[in-house]
Parts: C-alpha cells; structure tokens; sequence
C-alpha cells in the first residue's frame, strides 16, 4: 500500500525565500527519516482551515512565521507555558487530530549563546527593542535568571513589556530610553548586548542600531538579524574587540527546539548551520 510522506512546513505569508525547508530537510536526509518540510503560503482567511487540514492529515508538525505567530493561537486545542507568556506561538506539534503551540525563539537565542559558551544565568543583558522576537526573548531571558535592560523606539513599548513581565513572572527589568546619551549610561556594566531590532537588515546595511562607539571588548554583542549575517554591528563590535554571535545561530537553534519537540531526536547543529549559510551566500 502508497504511505503518504509524513509532513512538516512552516505557514505564513508571504513566504516564499524561507530558510527552513531547507535546513530541515538537510537534518532529515543527514539522518536517514523519510520525511518531508515544505513551505506554505497562506491566505489569513484560509489559516484556520489549513491548520485543522493539517491536523486530520499527515502532519507532524509546523513551523509558523509572521504575520501568523498570534493569530494561529485560536486555531489550536493547547498552549505551552513559554508560547501562553510571549502570546505567540512559532511551532506546532499535531497529535491524534489536536495541535499543539510552543514558541522555540527564545530558547533558541539562549542556545545560540550556550554555543559560544556564554550561559545566561546572572548576566547583565541589554535589549535592543520590544517586538516580536524581543518578547521571547525576553521572557525567556527573565526565566533563566538573566537581569535586563530594555530600550525600544517607542519607549512606551519597552514600559508596557516591563510591565507585563512584572506581572507574568514577578520579575523587575529596567527600561532606559533608545538614544545614544542614554544607554551610554547603563552599557558600561552590561555583559552581553542583544539586537532584535531590524536594523542593519539587508538592504539597509549600513545602519547600526547603536553607535559602535558604545560598545567596549568586554561585552558579547549579539545581533539576531540573519541578512546579512556579518551586520554592520557585529562587524563594528569585532573591532573593538568584543565576542560576537550572528544572528545565524538564533535562527537554527529556534529549528532544532522544534525538531526536539516533534521528533524528540537530536539534531546535527553543524550541518542545519552550514546548510543555512550556503543558502544565504
Ligand atoms: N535570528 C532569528 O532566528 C530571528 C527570529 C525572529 C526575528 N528575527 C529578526 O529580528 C528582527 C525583528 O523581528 P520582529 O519579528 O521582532 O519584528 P517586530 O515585531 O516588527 O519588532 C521590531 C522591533 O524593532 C524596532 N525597530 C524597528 N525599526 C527600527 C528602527 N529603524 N530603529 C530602532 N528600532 C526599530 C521596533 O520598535 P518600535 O516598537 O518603535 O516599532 C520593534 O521593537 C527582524 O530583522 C527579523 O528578521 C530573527
């Protein structure tokens, strides 16, 4: 009897220069499993239907990408703790006709940090903006004992994670506001610095979202924009002399979480690296 491959994709819209089918399908050949990751260009009004279509069919799970990572909550039986705090969800494992949420981002920035042997744990950790990626990241940071700094554009943004933050976990972040004069003031004691804003993406590659004249050797400078993956920043804080991590590693170690959790396997993170850099180049 024809068995149908069992299915894995990540949904949003648009979405057509993903990185991730193939990363993930590098892990599956690498690995022997007879499996398949595609990328699926959704209508909004369709993503209800296409989430419960998954779901009777032969998934096993599914990434989700922007502009999708709120609005797929309503379309799932449950939510994981770290998914329920961020209120977004970026992968979604299928059970016997139930879908699951989790929000692998932040974890995945925390790996990406481990990598290099940087543990979080007690550090002083600059955040450079309040959005998406910024809130799991964040959360995830406060759960694992990090102290924050956040700043944002819109300062007011940064007040109102401060304070969900507080109210969610009980945690105090400080908030400073996003200008030069004032994050002079604070980056002196910070140990690692971390850029989720998208500035310096391509195709305005000559931005930094600070000045590089901010930075000193003894702080790692992180920057989770992948295009480019050398940003005018992390090219700036090598001169000065600081460690720095792409925002590369964020991006794969996000892809590994999911395939822990829907495979529970180990994934080759060398080779979903290499992989993901060639297709970049
Ligand atoms: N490596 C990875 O795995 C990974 C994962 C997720 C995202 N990313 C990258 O992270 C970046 C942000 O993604 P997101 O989903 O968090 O976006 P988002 O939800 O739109 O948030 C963007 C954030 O950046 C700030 N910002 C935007 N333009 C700015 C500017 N010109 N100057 C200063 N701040 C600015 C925004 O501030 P306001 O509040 O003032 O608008 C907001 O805080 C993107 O480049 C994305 O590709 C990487």
């Amino acid at each position: 009897m024809y068995m149908r491959k069992r299915m894995f994709g990540v949904v949003g819209h648009p979405i057509e220069h993903s990185l991730s089918p193939e990363m993930h399908n590098s892990v599956f050949r690498a690995m022997g499993l007879d499996y398949e990751y595609s990328a699926f260009d959704v209508y909004p009004e369709k993503l209800g239907a296409f989430i419960r279509r998954c779901a009777e069919e032969n998934f096993i799970g599914l990434n989700v990408t922007i502009p999708y990572k709120i609005s797929v909550i309503e379309y799932l039986d449950k939510i994981r703790k770290e998914a329920r705090l961020i209120n977004a969800v970026n992968t979604i494992k299928f059970g016997h006709r139930t879908a699951v949420g989790f929000n692998t981002d932040g974890i995945g920035c925390v790996e990406a940090l481990r990598d290099v042997g940087e543990d979080v744990r007690g550090r002083k950790i600059l955040i450079l903006g309040s959005g998406g990626a910024a809130r799991a990241i964040t959360f995830q940071l406060v759960l694992e004992g990090s102290q924050l700094i956040i700043t944002n554009r819109t300062y007011e943004r940064a007040l109102e994670l401060k304070k969900e933050i507080k109210e969610k976990l009980n945690k105090n972040v400080e908030v400073t506001k996003f200008s030069n004069d004032e994050i002079k003031n604070y980056i002196e004691n910070v140990d690692i610095l971390i850029n989720t804003t998208p500035v310096g993406m391509f195709p305005k590659t000559r931005s930094t979202p600070i000045s590089p004249d901010l930075l000193n050797k003894d702080i790692v400078v992180m920057d989770i924009v992948y295009n480019p993956v050398e940003t005018k920043l992390i090219r700036e804080a090598k001169k000065v002399g600081c460690k720095t991590i792409d925002g590369v590693g964020m991006f794969v170690h996000q892809g590994a979480e999911s395939l822990r959790i829907w495979l529970d396997i180990e994934p080759p993170i060398d080779l979903m690296r290499k992989t993901v850099l060639n297709k970049l180049k």
